[in-house]
């Protein structure tokens, strides 16, 4: 089980719930993704690949009103070994990542960056953005970095009270306009937020933006992410009628622990958890007057994932 996110003596956030899920610490932190690929397969992780389209339908919402003149600049956080940015910017199926890694990748870090390199060199980008990583595992960043996958990245451990970003770092954030995550709240929590938001943007302040999309687990309770963007002057709330499944429970034990928690909280699993997999909300964020044109894009785009079966992004709630 997953140790917690803070450091000795602090308080921990999420403990309980961070208690129950399954920790896959190891395969986060190996020099290449080959571990992490296999393990999330195993598990059917599906969150980065259901999130896809609505981070996709951000970045063009921001494209459309920046004309251009600000190029839209994604921040991954808990982006792992660059996965957001091969799932939004390349368009790579996980299935694509998997039979990659297990049968083109050689295990030795600098040879699996270069087939890596070489892979996404000829691989067409649908969603033309630039990618800037934060992940707490060094490992991660420094092959996403290598592999060509991220242009910026942050290896960085901001639930750690005693870190906070350097002015690399901060510039870095700055100049991003989309900020994602998914899969990573938990892991991350308000405390790496209120590090992050208060950038986000300010390189280049424009009509429109900075937006942000985040998937976070329904046994996670999205009220103290939701303040720290308020207090930066953001709109945050969650996109109704949309639940992502995340992935499979991997055992009987976290399958208990994590419906117990989410019945304690009221909340009712009978349709969704019940049936063995985790899921995910979609929360978003932007400047109160730009919030309804992007919780609209949201909305569309759900009513093209409910149409687009082969997607697999049809889990919609009534
Ligand atoms: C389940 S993976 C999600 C990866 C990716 N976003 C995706 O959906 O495929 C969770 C990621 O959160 C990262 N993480 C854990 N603690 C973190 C922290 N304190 N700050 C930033 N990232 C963290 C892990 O290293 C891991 O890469």
């Amino acid at each position: 089980m997953h140790e917690g996110n803070t450091k000795k003596g602090e308080l921990l956030k999420y403990e309980r719930e961070n208690q129950a899920k399954a920790c896959f610490q190891d395969v986060y932190t190996a020099p290449t993704p080959h571990g992490y690929v296999a393990m999330m397969a195993k598990n059917g992780y599906e969150i980065g690949e259901q999130a896809r389209p609505y981070c996709i339908a951000a970045a063009e919402l921001l494209r459309k009103h920046t004309e251009n003149a600000w190029p839209v600049q994604m921040l991954d956080v808990g982006c792992s070994y660059g996965m957001g940015s091969a799932f939004v910017k390349y368009g790579c199926s996980f299935d694509e990542m998997v039979a990659f890694f297990s049968t083109r990748a050689p295990q030795d870090p600098s040879a699996a960056c270069e087939v890596m390199r070489a892979w996404i060199n000829v691989t067409p980008t649908p969603c033309d953005v630039r990618c800037v990583g934060l992940d707490s595992s060094k490992a991660a960043v420094r092959f996403a970095m290598r592999a060509g996958l991220l242009d910026g990245g942050i290896a960085r451990d901001f639930e750690n009270p005693d870190i906070a970003p350097n002015a690399e770092e901060c510039s870095w954030l700055r100049s991003c306009n989309l900020l994602i995550s998914t899969g990573a709240i938990g892991y991350v929590t308000d405390r790496t937020m209120a590090h992050i938001v208060p950038h986000i943007g300010k390189d280049h302040p424009s009509e429109f933006g900075p937006l942000a999309v985040l998937t976070i687990l329904r046994m996670f309770d999205a009220t103290p992410i939701r303040d720290v963007f308020e207090k930066h002057g953001f709109k945050f709330e969650k996109v109704p009628g949309i639940m992502l499944p995340q992935r499979r429970f991997t055992n009987e034990d976290e399958r208990k622990g994590v419906l117990k928690i989410l019945h304690d909280k009221g909340i009712d699993t009978r349709e969704w958890e019940d049936r063995g997999k985790q899921f995910a909300e979609l929360f978003i964020a932007a400047d109160p007057a730009h919030f309804p044109e992007l919780l609209e894009e949201m909305k569309r785009t759900r009513s093209k994932c409910m149409c687009n079966k082969s997607q697999r992004v049809a889990y919609i709630c009534r």
